[in-house]
C-alpha cells in the first residue's frame, strides 16, 4: 500500500490507472478504523481495480474544539489495517493540503442537513459536504463508500452528488455491529467500562421500538417515547430520538420505511444509531 499526502502525489499515481480504464473506488474515513471502516474497504476492493482510502480528521465539521482533540489518532495502525484489507493507496493529506490558504467554498447542501444531527450541530452537514466533495474532486473516483451507521450523512451525500451532478455511483453499505449490538464507531474507545455497558441500550431500544411496530403500534410518537424511556431506564439522556422517511428524511411516509435515528451522549461521548423499519400505515 502506496502512502500520500499531497494532491499532486495521489494524481501521479491515478493517472496511469484511470488512462488504462480501470475502475478508482474511494472510502472517505477520519481513521481510528474499526470493523466498519473495514467492511467499506473490503466492499470496494471486490468491486474497482484500485482502492484510495482518505484519512483526514476533518477540523471543520466538529462542533467543541475539545471535541476534535480527542478524536483518536493513530495513522501507523491505521495504515497496517488498510493494508491489510487491500487498500491501494492511502491519501493522508495536512490540514493545509485540505484548506490552502485561500479557501473559501462551502457546499449547502440544504433541508436535508436538518432535524435529525443537523439541528444539534450547526454547520456540521455543510462541512462533510464540502470536504467530501473536495475529495471526490482531488480522487475522481468511479464509486464513493459510506456506512448507513451515518444515515443523515449518506442522505446528505446522495443529494450532493445528484445536485452537483458528480460523476460517481455511491454505494451505501449497512451498519457493523459489536456482539452485544452497539455500533462500532471511532468514539467507542473513548467509553468506561461502566459507560460501554449501558451503551448496549442503544440498539437494545431500538429493537424494542422495531418489536412493537411489529405488534402493530403505527404511531411515531408511540415508538420515539419508547425509546426514550429504555434509554433512560438505563440513565442515558437522549439527545434526540425521531422516525423520519427513510429516504427523504421528512415525515414518515404513509406505505413508506422509515429510519429510527438517535443521538445520546453516554458520559460524555456523543454516540448515534439508527434503523430502518419496514414500510407501513404509519398513523401521523
Ligand atoms: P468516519 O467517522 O471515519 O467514517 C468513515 C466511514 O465509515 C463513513 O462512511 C461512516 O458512515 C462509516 N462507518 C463508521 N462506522 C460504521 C459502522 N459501524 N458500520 C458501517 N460503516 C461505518 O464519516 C466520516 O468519517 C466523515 O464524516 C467523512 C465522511 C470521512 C468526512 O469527513
Amino acid at each position: 500500500m502506496k502512502r500520500v499526502r499531497t494532491i499532486t502525489a495521489l494524481r501521479a499515481t491515478l493517472s496511469p490507472i484511470r488512462s488504462a480504464g480501470r475502475r478508482v473506488a474511494l472510502v472517505p474515513t477520519m481513521g481510528a478504523f474499526h470493523d466498519g471502516h473495514v467492511a467499506l474497504m473490503t466492499a470496494a476492493r471486490h468491486e474497482a481495480d484500485l482502492v484510495v482510502v482518505s484519512l483526514f480528521v476533518n477540523p471543520t465539521q466538529f462542533g467543541a474544539v475539545e471535541d476534535l482533540a480527542r478524536y483518536p489518532r493513530d495513522e501507523a495502525t491505521d495504515a497496517r489495517r488498510a493494508d491489510a484489507a487491500g487498500v491501494d493507496v492511502l491519501f493522508a493529506p495536512s490540514v493545509e493540503e485540505m484548506y490552502p490558504p485561500g479557501f473559501a467554498t462551502t457546499v449547502d447542501p440544504g433541508p436535508i442537513a436538518r432535524g435529525l444531527c443537523g439541528d444539534h450541530r450547526p454547520g456540521h452537514f455543510a462541512a462533510v459536504a464540502t470536504v467530501v466533495t473536495r475529495l471526490l474532486g482531488i480522487v475522481a473516483p468511479d464509486l464513493a463508500y459510506f456506512g448507513l451507521k451515518d444515515y443523515q450523512q449518506v442522505a446528505v451525500i446522495r443529494r450532493v452528488v445528484a445536485d452537483l451532478a458528480l460523476p460517481v455511483t455511491v454505494r451505501a453499505l449497512p451498519t457493523v455491529r459489536e456482539p452485544d449490538g452497539l455500533a462500532m464507531s471511532s468514539r467507542n474507545r473513548q467509553l468506561s467500562p461502566d459507560e460501554r455497558t449501558r451503551a448496549r441500550s442503544l440498539y437494545g431500544a431500538m429493537q424494542g421500538a422495531a418489536a412493537l411496530r411489529e405488534t402493530g403500534v403505527r404511531e411515531p410518537a408511540a415508538l420515539v417515547a419508547a425509546v426514550v424511556e429504555a434509554l433512560r431506564a438505563t440513565g442515558i439522556a437522549a439527545e434526540y430520538v425521531e422516525l423520519r422517511d427513510a429516504e427523504t428524511l421528512g415525515a414518515p411516509g404513509c406505505g413508506r420505511p422509515a429510519v429510527l435515528a438517535l443521538a445520546a451522549t453516554v458520559g460524555t461521548t456523543r454516540l448515534i444509531d439508527n434503523i430502518v423499519l419496514p414500510a407501513t400505515d404509519w398513523s401521523t
